[in-house]
């Protein structure tokens, strides 16, 4: 059951964002959906063309730091709840880049928190914070085990630490001020939209323009990739049936070293360009570690499997076939977002590794 509900989602622009705006807004044609962003690098309005026209949508640029801004639109509009994915997202950037993280991810969000606080403090019946967070907030695994929602916070990375931080401010306002907020914390995300500073739209688009693939350190570090269509449908039925102040894990149960996943990205995009067998892994280049590199993460969804009844809709194979398909066909959409700053965040990034 939907009702007439306004509900903001923040950092729609980006690359999850856009897809839970797009489920919601076409899923929900009764709820009027509010689109919150600041349209960094890595937002993008493009990424919304195919629904910006629709009735119950509207785009808010506005910046989550600037608390007086984000309190007046809280007063104007009433929301009756809020999903919030703004943020600075990528842990290479957050290594260069640490304040730009405490910014958004940290005051960002606790001015969130306060404009909720505010216009709920009457009547937090049926009210929803949704705060949309990472399963690098629980630090590195070994070759063993998985995060499950009582593991202990251990970030590593200042991204991590900024979404450590977050996690607990929202915590804390359920437990000092009863807002009724939920969290979730979900594995590697990868599909449609995805900004090209990330793995795996990365050697997508380095594979398609035979540009060296740099693979950090050995190669050995290991991810749980989920399709982002699986990650929005989870954020849908934990928004709507989640319990109110509990933790969701989310997670693909699908573990990838980093080599092979772009071996497997090789040999996919050599089929679909036509290139003979073993040409792009020969673009592999092996260049200097992260800094304080994450070894694995993995993550336990039973939790969710079992009380909201949620799985991946996709098989690995599927979401990445599906998702360079997607990539290949939008050429354009690269080309937009990988032009200017991009070309100087990536000199910079790589030239000296
Ligand atoms: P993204 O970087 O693609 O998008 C972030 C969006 O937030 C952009 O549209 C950007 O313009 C906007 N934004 C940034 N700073 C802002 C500010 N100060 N005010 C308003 N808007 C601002 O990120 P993503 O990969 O789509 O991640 C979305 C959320 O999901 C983040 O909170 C991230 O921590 C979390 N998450 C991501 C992954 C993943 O694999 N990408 C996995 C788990 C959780
Ligand atoms: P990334 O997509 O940045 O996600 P995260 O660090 O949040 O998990 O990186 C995924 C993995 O791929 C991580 O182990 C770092 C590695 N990686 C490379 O080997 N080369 C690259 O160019 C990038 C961007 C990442």
């Amino acid at each position: 059951m939907s009702g007439s509900k306004k509900i903001l989602i923040t950092g729609g622009a980006g690359f999850i964002g856009s897809h839970v705006v797009r489920r919601f807004v076409k899923q929900y044609p009764d709820y009027t959906i509010f689109n919150l962003d600041k349209l960094t690098y890595a937002g993008n309005l493009e990424n919304l063309k195919d629904i910006e026209k629709a009735s119950n949508y509207h785009f808010v640029k506005m910046d989550i730091t600037d608390s007086a801004e984000i309190n007046k639109l809280f007063e104007t509009h009433q929301f009756d709840g809020v999903i919030h994915l703004a943020a600075e997202s990528h842990v290479d950037r957050s290594i260069s880049h640490p304040m730009d993280f405490v910014f958004t991810n940290v005051v960002g969000t606790v001015n969130l928190l306060n404009a909720a606080k505010n216009i709920w403090k009457d009547n937090m019946d049926g009210k929803v914070f949704y705060h949309v967070s990472t399963d690098e907030v629980y630090g590195e695994l070994g070759d063993e085990g998985k995060f499950t929602e009582s593991t202990p916070y251990s970030p590593n990375s200042p991204y991590s630490a900024s979404k450590a931080s977050s996690d607990h401010f929202v915590r804390a306002y359920h437990h000092t001020y009863k807002l009724p907020v939920k969290i979730s914390n979900c594995s590697n995300n990868y599909g449609s939209h995805h900004f090209p500073e990330k793995l795996i739209p990365l050697m997508i688009n380095n594979i398609m323009h035979n540009q060296p693939l740099p693979v950090y350190g050995k190669g050995e570090n290991v991810r749980d990739w989920l399709f982002v269509e699986d990650h929005a449908a989870a954020i849908d039925v934990i928004y709507h049936k989640g319990s109110i102040g509990e933790t969701f894990n989310i997670g693909g149960n699908n573990e990838w070293k980093n080599i092979d996943l772009v071996r497997l990205l090789c040999r996919m995009m050599d089929r679909k360009l036509g290139r003979g067998e073993g040409v792009s892994e020969q673009l592999i280049t092996f260049v200097g570690d992260r800094a304080g590199h994450d070894f694995r993460y993995a993550i336990d969804s039973s939790k969710l499997m079992n009380q909201l009844n949620w799985q991946p809709s996709v098989t690995f194979e599927q979401g990445l076939e599906r998702t360079v398909d997607w990539y290949l066909a939008n050429q354009d959409w690269l080309q937009h977002v990988t032009s200017g700053a991009y070309r100087e965040y990536y000199q910079n990034m790589y030239s000296n590794r």
